[in-house]
């Protein structure tokens, strides 16, 4: 059966990206269908990303909390503490359920219809849709956006099997906390599990191919955050890969080789975690037959307003290039609704887009690296001021590594406009908004110095490395 009504927009995939963009268009004035085949809506965010990982995230540093800092803030716990891992796993379906259905709710508000299938672009203006429930729909549709997000990156010589071999998915849902665990990749994937794995007890080894772990950060940002956690005794073999895999009487047993050849190992784990990166995910959705453009890296090929190659079909989020993030995700979402709707020019600026990393302590980043800005010529003054002379950050202190890390400020040389922002200290993630809006607004790091902070707050800390770039900061 055809559905009824043509549509203004279809979008399929109800990640952050396509969800939000579906509201907008509603909200905006148009008829709009959403086309979602995995039976939930929010996408690998909600359901199998953000949402779970950070629940895990905070669950287990209030674990590490209670068992290591609590007596040093005068609280006994004479029981001892101890982890109900299937009650942490309930919580976190919990915060997942809650927010998927949540987003049920604005599809009904704003009048967005919601289709439960797989969505493939059919003829010209049409959208081909195999139901969950059964049977098939077709849509006619005046514009359409892909919004299928991105899948595990496969890593030949380590295949999942989602059990003792586990992708992120898989690491969220283990049953039991291995003794020894192996991640490969020192990336963002690798060390949030890592750490939440870590805290909940397993000896955790990280394999990294670089000599280097969260390539892209800043560098000096990136070995205060190794430091940190090595502090934390998380293991590391930077500058290695692996070779080959193989499943022994219950184990894991990895074969490496330092990257650049040479010396070889065997490495035992009871859980691999393999996180070396994810891929577009553009399968079944009829994209050569209807002539979309693909990039060399398999990303769907859009210009500046999220066009692709075929009229009236757009593509946002992981599908494109960028950062694979859920707010970068969901700022395109908005905006491609908006050029769709006919209303405002908006464009992204990547520049402005944020990264940040929840582990203990977090990692947040904003605007050009140290090292590009050296790439690029640019002159540039540089301003930082460590948490340890931070009022707040002391006074909170947990298990002493609330106070470590630092804020890092970098600035044109010549005009004081602020470039870049790395944070690796508590909170990073909420204090980088701070930069994000002074480099979306051109602001200077004497306009963040002059602006008058909270005391006692961690966002001291931002305040004092931007008087850092131009003078000196007053506590450090
Ligand atoms: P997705 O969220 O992947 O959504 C695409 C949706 O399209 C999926 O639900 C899929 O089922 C559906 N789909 C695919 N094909 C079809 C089809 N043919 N028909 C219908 N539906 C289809 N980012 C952050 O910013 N912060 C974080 O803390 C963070 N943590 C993460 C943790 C993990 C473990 C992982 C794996 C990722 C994390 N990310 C995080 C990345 C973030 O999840 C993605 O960048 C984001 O989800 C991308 O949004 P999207 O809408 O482009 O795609
Ligand atoms: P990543 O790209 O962040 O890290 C992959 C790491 O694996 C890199 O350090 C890379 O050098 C290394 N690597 C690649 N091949 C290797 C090999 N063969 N052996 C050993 N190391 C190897 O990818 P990750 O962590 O899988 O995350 C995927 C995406 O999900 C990221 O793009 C990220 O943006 C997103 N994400 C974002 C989060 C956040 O915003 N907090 C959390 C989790 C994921």
């Amino acid at each position: 059966f055809a559905s009824a009504a043509p549509q203004d927009l279809v979008i399929i995939g109800g990640g952050p990206g396509g969800y939000a963009a579906a509201i907008k268009a509603a909200q905006l004035g148009l008829k709009v269908t959403c086309v979602e085949k995995r039976g939930a809506l929010g996408g690998t965010c909600l359901n199998v990303g953000c949402i779970p990982s950070k629940a895990l995230l905070h669950s287990s540093h209030l674990f590490e909390e209670a068992k290591n800092s609590f007596g040093k803030h005068g609280i006994d716990i004479n029981g001892g503490v101890d982890i109900n891992l299937p009650a942490m796993m309930k919580h976190k379906m919990d915060s997942v359920n809650g927010l998927t259905k949540g987003i049920e709710g604005l599809f009904k508000k704003n009048k967005v219809t919601y289709v439960r299938g797989a969505g493939k672009l059919g003829g010209p203006g049409e959208v081909a849709v195999e139901l969950i429930d059964g049977g098939q729909d077709k849509i006619q549709a005046k514009n359409i956006m892909i919004a299928t997000g991105s899948e595990v990156a496969k890593l030949p010589p380590v295949p999942v099997d989602e059990e003792v071999i586990v992708s992120s998915t898989g690491a969220l849902k283990l049953d039991k906390v291995p003794e020894k665990m192996i991640v490969i990749g020192g990336g963002v994937i690798g060390l949030e599990m890592g750490s939440v794995w870590r805290r909940l007890g397993s000896q955790v080894t990280v394999v990294e191919f670089l000599d280097r772990i969260v390539p892209g950060v800043d560098k000096e940002i990136a070995d205060s955050f190794f430091r940190i956690l090595k502090k934390q005794k998380m293991k590391f073999k930077l500058g290695t890969k692996v070779v080959a895999s193989r499943k022994e009487g219950g184990k894991v047993l990895l074969d490496i080789e330092a990257s650049k050849g040479g010396k070889a190992d065997t490495l035992e784990a009871d859980v691999v975690l393999v996180a070396t990166g994810r891929r577009p995910f553009t399968h079944g959705l009829g994209l050569e037959e209807a002539g979309v453009k693909m990039d060399k890296m398999g990303r769907i090929d859009v210009d500046d307003s999220f066009r692709t190659s075929v009229p009236n079909v757009y593509a946002i989020g992981d599908v494109i290039k960028g950062p694979m993030l859920a707010h970068k995700a969901e700022d395109e979402g908005l905006i491609c609704a908006e050029i769709i709707a006919g209303v405002g020019t908006g464009h992204l600026d990547y520049n402005c887009v944020p990264g940040v990393i929840y582990t203990h302590p977090e990692v947040a980043t904003v605007g050009k690296t140290e090292e590009e800005l050296k790439e690029d010529g640019v002159e540039y003054s540089k301003g930082t001021f460590p948490f340890m002379a931070n009022s707040r950050a002391r006074t909170n202190d947990v298990g002493g590594d609330f106070a470590q890390g630092m804020v890092k400020v970098l600035a044109d040389k010549k005009t004081d406009k602020l470039l870049g922002m790395h944070i690796v200290g508590p909170n990073a993630g909420e204090l980088i908004a701070e930069g994000v809006l002074a480099i979306e607004y051109g602001a200077s790091t004497e306009d963040i110095a002059r602006t008058c902070h909270a005391h006692p707050t961690l966002s001291e800390a931002t305040r004092e490395a931007a008087m850092a770039t131009h003078g000196k900061p007053i506590h450090f």
